[in-house]
């Protein structure tokens, strides 16, 4: 199913090359020019088409109040003419970390777009990523209760087919690279871009927005998942997955200091737009990267949009 423009974009970022001393790229995938952009298009392509497939009426999902996914999800969803749910948190957190502290960023942004795209938003006090998922289901189910045929989406679209839609997406860049960074999150972008560049010279670096260390078994299982989709058996193992948590900040869907002046550095040096929950903390780590001598020579950056949530009205964290 054609939902983007694709290829999307991929240029040389010459301000910040010279200025950082590598070759410096970026591939555009905040230009999809689907709902607004955003590494979701690609993975809905998928999603969307095999859930037409089965004959549903309505799809539910999780994530945050500012999710980038709830939005594309909707949008296709709409143009589709199915119906669209989403149970979400302002701040969903993993138990295991407890609840981090600050503004977390809650309205405006992503809940407009929403909106307008018909999705019907359930909010749910914080909790943990599981009550979130088991919200979801019991939307699901409630639906099914109704006489509606309906199928629940993983958060973030991390399904092995939304990780199949990015292994296809390293093809429209090629090789060449000595580093592909990402944002990496629900896992499925980066698990797609390292299952495509396995054993080749081009290292994939996932810079972490959550501070879960296990997402290292979400990368290995849709890795794996991407085996079955393609018939490639390359059966990955977790130490395959490069995966960096240090620029988390004090935790997910909360702005860091080093994310926001990320932003502001490519805003300013090539009129290029990130966000503060995804790709700003991936670009700030790329540059911290990049000034440690830890990344060197022909360096792309996964732009995965997000800009919707530059707009979001943060709420003070109960
Ligand atoms: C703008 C943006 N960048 C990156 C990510 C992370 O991608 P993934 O969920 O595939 O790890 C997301 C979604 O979670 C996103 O909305």
């Amino acid at each position: 199913m054609r939902l983007c423009c694709l290829p999307t974009p991929c240029h040389r970022l010459d301000h910040l090359s010279e200025r950082l001393g590598i070759e410096l790229w970026i591939k555009r995938d905040d230009l999809t020019g689907f709902a607004g952009g955003g590494n979701k298009g690609r993975k809905l392509e998928y999603i969307v088409a095999e859930a037409l497939e089965s004959g549903v009426d309505r799809l539910v999902t999780c994530g945050s109040r500012q999710s980038n996914f709830v939005r594309q999800l909707g949008a296709a969803c709409a143009v589709h003419n199915l119906k669209c749910s989403a149970a979400v948190m302002v701040l969903p957190y993993d138990n295991a970390y407890g609840k981090p502290e600050g503004t977390a960023l809650a309205d405006g942004g992503n809940v407009i777009l929403d909106d307008w795209f018909g999705v019907e938003l359930r909010e749910f006090p914080d909790g943990d990523w599981l009550d979130l998922y088991a919200h979801a289901d019991a939307i699901a189910d409630e639906y099914r209760a109704r006489g509606e045929r309906v199928q629940v989406v993983p958060v973030g679209g991390s399904s092995p087919m939304g990780a199949y839609a990015f292994a296809q997406a390293a093809v429209e860049v090629g090789e060449g690279w000595d580093a592909v960074v990402c944002p990496t999150s629900s896992g499925s972008t980066h698990a797609g871009l390292a299952w495509a560049y396995l054993q080749s010279r081009t290292r994939v670096v996932g810079v972490s927005c959550d501070p879960e260390e296990d997402l290292a078994d979400d990368l290995k299982r849709l890795s794996d998942g991407i085996d079955v989709l393609s018939g490639v058996a390359k059966g990955m193992v977790k130490s395959d997955f490069e995966f960096r948590r240090e620029w988390v900040g004090a935790g997910y869907n909360i702005p860091s200091d080093a994310g926001q002046a990320a932003i502001e550095t490519l805003a300013k040096s090539e009129g290029i737009l990130l966000d503060p929950v995804y790709s700003g903390k991936a670009f700030a780590g790329l540059l911290d990267m990049v000034g440690s001598g830890e990344l060197k020579g022909r360096v792309l950056f996964w732009h995965t949009g997000g800009m919707p949530t530059l707009f979001a009205i943060g709420r003070p964290n109960r």
